[in-house]
C-alpha cells in the first residue's frame, strides 16, 4: 500500500491524525466518529501557531477558480483520509460543490458565509445558510450537508480546515448549477501536490 503523506509534517498533525485515526477505528458509525473527535478538531482551530504562512495563501491558478487556494496538509495512503486548508480571497466564493466522504469542517481565519443545498424535483434547493466564525466548525455526513457554496465576508482572506475521509481534492466529486441542479464532473486538485501521482502509487501499490 502506498504510504502516508505528511507534507505539513510536524508533530501537532502527526499527533492529531493519529487521535483521529484511532478515534475512527475504534467508533461503530461516521456519527460517533465525527462526535468524538470534536474535541480535538476544536483546539486543532483554537492553536494560533501550527499552520504555516505558506497554506493560508491563495492560488491564482487554482481548480476552484477565483484564486482559491486548497493546500494539501496530510493524506492516507490509501485515499481514505486527507487533511487541507482552503484559502478563499476576500469576496470570492467556491463554485457549489459536493464532497463525496464525511468528516469535519471548520474556520480558522477570516468569516464565510456558507450556502448548503439539497436536491430537489426542481434542482437544488437552499436549505441552509451559516455565518462562520474563527473556531467555529460543522460535521458534514453525505448526504446531509455535502452540496454547499463558501464565501469569504471578511476583508481578510479566510482559511477553513477539512478533514474528510476521502483524498478530497483528486477525487472526482460534481460542481452544480444551482438554476438547474445539473452536475458536472470537478476536480479541484491541491495547490501543492500532484493527484495522478498519488493515483499511480496506490494504483500501483508502491510505497515512497
Ligand atoms: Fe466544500
Amino acid at each position: 500500500m502506498a504510504a502516508d503523506e505528511y507534507v505539513l509534517d510536524t508533530s501537532v498533525v502527526r499527533g492529531f491524525i493519529a487521535g483521529v485515526r484511532g478515534t475512527i477505528d475504534a467508533a461503530g458509525s461516521p456519527a460517533e466518529a465525527c462526535e468524538r473527535i470534536r474535541p480535538r478538531f476544536a483546539d486543532l482551530l483554537a492553536d494560533p501557531d501550527w499552520l504555516p504562512a505558506a497554506y493560508q495563501e491563495p492560488a491564482p491558478e487554482s481548480g476552484m477558480g477565483g484564486g482559491i487556494g486548497q493546500w494539501l496538509l496530510y493524506r492516507a495512503g490509501d485515499g481514505s483520509l486527507s487533511l487541507f486548508s482552503l484559502v478563499v480571497p476576500p469576496a470570492a466564493e467556491t463554485p457549489v460543490h459536493d464532497h463525496l466522504a464525511w468528516g469535519l469542517v471548520g474556520l480558522y481565519r477570516g468569516t464565510q458565509d456558507e450556502d448548503i443545498y439539497a436536491r430537489s424535483e426542481t434542482g437544488l434547493e437552499l436549505v441552509e445558510r451559516r455565518v462562520l466564525a474563527p473556531g467555529d466548525f460543522y460535521v458534514l455526513i453525505p448526504p446531509r450537508d455535502d452540496i454547499h457554496r463558501v464565501r469569504t465576508t471578511s476583508s481578510e482572506t479566510s482559511v477553513s480546515i477539512h478533514l474528510l475521509t476521502n483524498d478530497t481534492g483528486c477525487v472526482w466529486r460534481h460542481a452544480y448549477d444551482t438554476l438547474t441542479g445539473e452536475a458536472r464532473p470537478f476536480r479541484s486538485g491541491y495547490v501543492n501536490v500532484d493527484c495522478d501521482e498519488a493515483t499511480a502509487r496506490r494504483t500501483s501499490g508502491a510505497a515512497r
